[in-house]
């Protein structure tokens, strides 16, 4: 593990920290919401079983890169989840946000994004990130043009084929 400090990141209406097991309800729940996942291209929505094993994962790359996704609560509690997904096996980061459909249509995501890039610049000396963008995910695609990322093409996944953004950090 390269930064040892688990980060709790804030913004002024958001608290991001590192997913934890006992996220498990509320991470099944947005897995199921097909108007969450639409554009996620993760496969099919999980069992309870699997989530508990993503999340396994997802505290082992905590482990391994110091770095990883984050669930996003705003006052009325759980609200998404948000961060770096680079697991051990793969050669490149990625970032990927999900929100509730509670959370959609607040500015969330746009106050959020920056709030991890900084820290991960910070705390980990990221130039920039790469996003995978459904190209009919028009509400990503505007988070993505605020933000400042950059279109740099095309890439295949799950037989889709998704644009790829580069945000600076
Ligand atoms: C995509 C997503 C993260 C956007 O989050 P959000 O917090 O609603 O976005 P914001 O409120 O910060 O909106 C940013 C901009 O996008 C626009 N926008 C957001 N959703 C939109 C939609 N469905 N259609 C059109 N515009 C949309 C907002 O109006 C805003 O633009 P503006 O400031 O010019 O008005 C959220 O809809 C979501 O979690 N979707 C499901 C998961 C997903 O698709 N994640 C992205 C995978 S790449």
């Amino acid at each position: 593990m390269r930064d040892d400090s688990v980060p709790v990141l804030r913004s002024p209406r958001l608290r991001l920290r590192p997913i934890a097991a006992g996220d498990a309800a509320d991470l099944l729940a947005l897995a199921h919401d097909i108007h969450v996942s639409r554009y996620l291209h993760e496969g099919a929505p999980p069992s309870a079983e699997e989530q508990h094993g993503r999340i396994a994962r997802g505290l082992e790359q905590w482990a391994l890169r110091g770095y990883g996704m984050m669930t996003i609560t705003d006052a009325g509690g759980f609200v998404g989840r948000m961060g770096v997904f680079h697991p051990a096996a793969a050669a490149e980061p990625l970032l990927v946000y999900a929100l509730c459909r509670r959370g959609w249509g607040q500015g969330y995501a746009t106050e959020a994004v920056p709030v991890i890039l900084r820290w991960l610049r910070a705390a980990h000396g990221f130039e920039q990130l790469s996003a995978h963008i459904d190209p009919r995910n028009v509400g990503s695609l505007r988070v993505a043009a605020k933000l400042g990322a950059v279109h740099r093409g095309t890439v295949a996944r799950a037989g889709v084929d998704l644009d790829l953004w580069v945000f600076p950090t």
